[in-house]
């Protein structure tokens, strides 16, 4: 056993956030709630085809998207995890029209959370991987009093961690802090995550590019010449998922670059600000990577509402300006 295998969540946050002056445990124990969203999560996420867990609620969101059965599932199991411990005071869900106050009885605590709950929906049931996108940002409002919308709507340079969860072949959990960007395993037969992945970096040269084609036709020129230089490069592979959490996590341990840039009749793209391009760019940043909406900094943004959208190019850090020189370029 090497000296850092076999090292769970809870004792690798004591110890990695000993050096924080202050830190008073708030921070490891909401990851211990988020921790266990996650695994009732992915509990469900593995039975869903035998719970009756599979298909659409019937209701549409704030986004105007179908509703899967997994993806209420999800948010319910998360704002319960968060919302009794006395660590937060607010949640922003992309299932949510709008925040989620902790309940008076609740103390409401220091942290805000901005949570996708099911990144993927469209591949629940097709057994393609899904994941929970989340970020963490400390409220500005005071502490023990209800949150507002200000301590939501803040440029994402005020994250002070952010991760995802992965239900794929296994459960991985990936945490960025101050300290860097971690992986850790879930072992369903402890109920325990374990670190796994330490320190994880970009590789220096990216090799995966992922968008999807399909829109090739509104594609704006910079896009198109970006991805047409990539092929004829060569030494490139395109793989693209459909689930924007398991396309980022690929091309954060392989080496690559994920697209989903506006359209000429979508200039603001897919992809949610606070609770998709926000964390998201905050891990890629910390692991040596680069986020934009094509023409500046992801983490630079304020949303002015809960569900801003935004074009996303996300990555290794040279391909990442590389395709954003290029999609810059286009309207000068
Ligand atoms: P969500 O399931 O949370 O709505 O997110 C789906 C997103 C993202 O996961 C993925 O990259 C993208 O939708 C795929 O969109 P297209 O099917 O348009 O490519
Ligand atoms: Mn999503
Ligand atoms: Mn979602």
């Amino acid at each position: 056993m090497t000296p850092q295998e076999g090292i769970p969540l809870d004792r690798f946050l004591t110890e990695t956030l000993r050096e924080y002056p202050g830190a008073t445990g708030t921070f490891v124990d909401l990851m211990q709630s988020i921790a266990l969203a996650g695994k009732l999560i992915s509990s469900r996420v593995n039975r869903a085809g035998l719970s009756g867990m599979l298909g659409a609620t019937g209701s549409t969101n704030v986004q105007g998207e179908r509703v899967q059965k997994l993806d209420a599932y999800a948010n319910d199991v998360f704002i319960r995890a968060l919302e009794h411990r006395g660590h937060t005071c607010m949640i922003v869900s992309e299932e949510e029209g709008g925040v989620v106050r902790v309940p008076e009885q609740w103390h409401s605590g220091r942290y805000v959370v901005a949570v996708d709950p099911l990144d993927g929906s469209t591949n629940i049931d097709v057994n393609a991987t899904i994941g929970t996108i989340f970020a963490i940002f400390r409220r500005i409002s005071e502490e023990g009093t209800p949150a507002g919308d200000a301590d939501a709507l803040r440029p994402g340079t005020d994250q002070v961690a952010a991760g995802y969860l992965i239900y794929g072949s296994g459960t991985v959990l990936v945490l960025a802090t101050e300290q860097g960007v971690h992986g850790f395993t879930l072992d369903p037969l402890v109920g325990e995550f374990f670190l796994s992945h330490p320190n994880i970096r970009y590789p220096e040269r990216a090799q995966i590019f992922s968008i999807n084609e399909a829109y090739a036709h509104e594609w704006t020129p910079g896009v198109r010449e970006y991805v047409d230089t990539c092929k004829a490069e060569g030494g490139w592979t395109a793989r693209y998922i459909g689930s924007l959490v398991a396309d980022f996590h690929r091309n954060l341990l392989r080496g690559g670059v994920f697209l989903y840039p506006g359209t000429v009749d979508k200039p603001e793209g897919k992809l949610r600000l606070l609770y998709e391009a926000f964390p998201l760019a905050y891990i890629a940043e910390r692991a040596g990577g680069a986020a934009t909406d094509g023409r500046s900094r992801i983490l630079d943004i304020t949303p002015t509402e809960l569900h801003d959208r935004t074009p996303l190019v996300i990555g290794s850090a040279d391909a990442v300006q590389a395709a954003t020189a290029r999609m810059v370029g286009q309207t000068e």
